[in-house]
């Protein structure tokens, strides 16, 4: 579990665009005080394509899938889409392991059905944020394939190569091996290559002009096909110390600082940007926020040209299996607001397809509870200050799958080789296997759950990852039916958040920093303000506020009763309620 842990301290994405030729899309008038830019406006849409939709039988979603449904995407009122990786690639890591940069992976289509995908989208007004995953490639990709063929090759610098004569390298953590160590021998030239992650998945030399050039006409290359973003997976362990120098006992424990964000990251995305993002009107995200606020906010000061938006990880590493404090939760989350209050910008959200379940996680997926819960927790992330990325299936609620449960039925490289790791050091195997049925990212994957039909109208074959048998209740055409159901919930607060600047642009301040239940703050733009009151347990509860007398317009409430008494409300289970000030 140490690695899944560890991963997901790592996981920190950003997102960037081009400051210079942006064009607000949505703003209507000039508003001198406050810097109004298109993707700081949009609601993210994140789509797992080998889980949404599968059209040709295979068990695997497919292009033509989401193609079937962006009608089902726009009524979400979401308004960009984030599609992981969907190159050519063997999928040792589900596409995170690229054999081909300029090419669809045959499971999910062609380049016509992306080209078809991509004006679908524009024709309904929904932008496409594409993943570049390019701290590593695959090793079938030709360049590692020239690169290991002698030591000569031209290829060879694209990769990091240690000669055997050297002896043993240094040692480094990986992240996906089963034995831990991140230098694989390879005989053919009698070196070790480098990869952070699964040994398919070498890592490339950005100090190499040459890499990093091949980098920009790739994203070049979308760019043209007129892609609205990007985001680069796992960019801050690009930049590495090449001299590889011993590194102190323990240094696992303080990976970040030992493995990402060296000398040299700053150069390669201002030269990204010049190269690419000034050049379109791009937004574009990667991994890593760095090991400090400041190093995050450096990142995305609009003045460095280098990349817009940080996306931290902290929030998504507070639920552990054993629970977590909602003080921790919000003391995070205000912390990552305030600094980005005068500058820079931040992403809001609580799953990814390396997370498990967010309801699961943070809230309650029993009955009663799983439905206010899963309400609640969008609530939350469609209210916040920051761009909000609301992973497949959250808007419907899906669950953790009791399906998984032993290392028999897991299907993600870290959780089988993670197993085989903690298997091989003595570790408490029940702790582990609980430990991934709490946090496994093959329960973020299960497939999207459509209908009450067999396979939940994902796929007429076999699915890949087993659907959750809540699909009979849990699913888009049962909760479009039901008024009170998770996913109108959802569609009510896509909809307050795109007409209120004050949701976007407000300031947020805490309220209530004490109350171990309740996460309430402001959200706050020129005389207009909002209260935001979420209670995250089962509890009734009850929470006295001076400024209640202040609101009396309801917004949003995700039970049909509200209990509120001149200064004091009484809370349901999981109730979350927005009020405006009258
Ligand atoms: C990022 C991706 C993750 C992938 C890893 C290696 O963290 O989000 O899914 O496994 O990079 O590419």
């Amino acid at each position: 579990m140490k690695k899944l842990l560890l991963f997901s301290l790592l996981l920190s994405v950003i997102i960037s665009c081009n400051e210079n030729k942006k064009t607000s899309n949505t703003s209507t008038e000039p508003e001198q005080s406050i810097d109004k830019k298109w993707w700081k406006e949009a609601i993210v849409y994140q789509i797992y394509p080998r889980s949404f939709q599968d059209t040709d039988g295979d068990g695997v979603g497919d292009l033509q899938g989401i193609i079937n449904r962006l009608d089902y995407v726009k009524d979400l009122g979401v308004t960009a889409v984030w599609l992981n990786p969907i190159y050519s690639s063997p999928n040792d890591d589900n596409g995170y392991d690229v054999s081909d940069y300029r090419n669809i992976m045959s499971d999910f289509g062609t380049m016509e059905d992306f080209d078809t995908m991509l004006s679908e989208m524009h024709a309904r007004d929904i932008k496409l944020v594409m993943d570049i995953v390019v701290n590593h490639s695959s090793d079938e990709h030709p360049w590692f394939k020239e690169s290991r063929s002698s030591r000569d090759n031209p290829y060879r610098d694209y990769y990091h190569w240690w000669p055997a004569e050297k002896g043993e390298p240094p040692y480094r953590y990986s992240l996906f091996d089963a034995e831990g160590n991140a230098w694989k021998y390879d005989e053919k030239t009698d070196a070790y290559y480098l990869h952070y992650f699964s040994q398919k998945q070498p890592d490339l030399n950005w100090e190499n002009p040459k890499v990093r050039q091949e980098v920009y006409d790739i994203m070049t290359y979308w760019a043209e096909k007129g892609v609205d973003g990007f985001r680069l997976d796992a960019f801050q362990f690009a930049a590495k110390d090449t001299t590889f120098p011993e590194f102190p006992k323990g240094f696992e424990k303080n990976f970040i600082q030992y493995y990402a964000m060296q000398d040299g990251l700053h150069d390669y995305l201002k030269e990204m940007n010049e190269q690419v993002f000034s050049k379109y009107d791009v937004m574009s995200v990667a991994e890593g926020a760095g090991r400090t606020l400041e190093e995050a906010h450096e990142l995305v000061d609009a003045d460095r040209n280098e990349i817009n938006m940080a996306y931290a990880f902290d929030g998504v590493d507070i639920p552990k299996a054993e629970g977590y404090k909602l003080s921790t939760f919000k003391e995070t989350f205000s912390k990552w607001d305030s600094a980005f209050a005068d500058k820079g910008w931040i992403s809001i959200f609580l799953s990814n397809h390396d997370q498990a379940r967010m309801v699961s996680r943070y809230a309650n997926d029993s009955l009663p509870y799983r439905a206010p819960s899963a309400k609640m927790l969008n609530t939350f992330i469609l209210s916040m200050r920051g761009t909000p990325y609301c992973y497949f299936g959250d808007e419907l609620g899906m669950t953790n799958n009791p399906k998984l449960q032993n290392i028999e039925d897991y299907q993600d490289i870290a959780a089988i080789n993670g197993y085989k790791k903690a298997k091989s050091q003595g570790e408490d195997m029940e702790t582990f296997i609980q430990n991934l049925r709490f946090g496994s990212r093959d329960h973020g994957r299960t497939p999207m759950q459509w209908d009450a039909s067999e396979h939940a109208g994902f796929t007429s074959g076999n699915p890949w990852l087993p659907i959750n048998p809540n699909y009979v209740d849990v699913n888009t055409e049962a909760e479009l039916a039901d008024k009170n159901s998770v996913l109108n919930h959802f569609k009510k607060m896509t909809a307050l958040r795109r007409g209120s600047d004050v949701l976007i642009y407000g300031d947020y301040a805490l309220l209530l920093p004490e109350h171990p239940h309740v996460h309430a703050y402001t959200r706050s733009l020129g005389d207009e303000q909002f209260l935001v009151i979420l209670n995250f347990s089962k509890e009734k509860v009850s929470v006295i506020l001076e400024e209640l007398g202040n609101f009396s317009e309801l917004k949003i409430n995700n039970y049909s009763n509200l209990n509120k008494k001149a200064n004091e409300l009484q809370l349901e289970p999981y109730q979350a309620v927005i009020l405006a000030k009258s």
